[in-house]
């Protein structure tokens, strides 16, 4: 709840009820895992009524050398170096690898983002890659048919050559799912970019830096 509040990340929630400053209907308490009931239980933080703070959608350009976790234990930059502004706590919606650039969506709507991720709603995120070897006709129409991977097949996606590039759009997101789909036809990626997420895309935004999405994109991606 305290993450979902936007107060912090969960590690952080965790390390703050373990430190003693969390209190649930006046009983300091110390598990995390405690269920909670946000309506009916009366939860201080500090000893001071968590505020569920407004919604707030970020946009990012991720650069080529951020990672998407909150902290991490090799000490690389993190996409939370570049929203430093941002004072509420937003998680990314879904992930980029560290070599991937392009668009990325961080909110501290958790429903959103479950509804951004979940394959079942189809969001489309689109792909440019550049390969290290040229990709077949044959390679293009099983990427598009669907390749199979150590987790299961792929579901069709849309590909098309552009300007040297494959385009790539996919409605799933799973771990590294479009390098493992280019090494599935045999070629490595050489560049990943997402430039598109559903009906947004980055244009206009220079690499690390981030703005909100407009009240009209939130309500077209919705
Ligand atoms: N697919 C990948 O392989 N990497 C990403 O960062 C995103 C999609």
């Amino acid at each position: 709840m305290i993450s979902k509040a936007g107060l912090g990340s969960r590690t952080q929630a965790r390390s703050w009820i373990h430190a003693r400053r969390v209190s649930v209907n006046g009983r300091v308490v110390e598990n995390p895992d405690e269920w909670i009931d946000f309506e009916k239980d009366r939860i201080l933080f500090d000893g001071k009524p968590l505020e569920v703070r407004e919604k707030i959608y970020i946009l990012l350009h991720k650069p080529v050398g951020y990672i998407t976790t909150f902290k991490d234990p090799e000490g690389r930059p993190t996409v939370y170096d570049l929203i430093r502004e941002v004072n509420t706590f937003v998680s990314p919606v879904g992930r980029l690898d560290l070599e991937t650039s392009g668009l990325l969506i961080l909110t501290n709507d958790t429903q959103f983002a479950e509804r951004m991720t979940n394959p079942d709603h189809k969001v489309a995120k689109t792909y440019l890659v550049e390969c290290a070897d040229p990709l077949s006709d044959a390679a293009l129409d099983a990427l598009r048919a669907g390749v199979e991977l150590s987790d299961g097949p792929t579901r069709p996606a849309l590909v098309r050559r552009v300007e040297g590039l494959v385009e790539i759009v996919i409605s799933e997101g799973r771990n590294r799912q479009v390098r493992r789909m280019i090494e599935a036809v045999g070629s490595q990626v050489v560049a990943l970019v997402r430039p598109q997420i559903g009906t947004v895309g980055i244009e206009g935004l220079e690499s690390g830096r981030w703005r909100h999405l407009t009240e009209r994109e939130l309500e077209k991606i919705r």
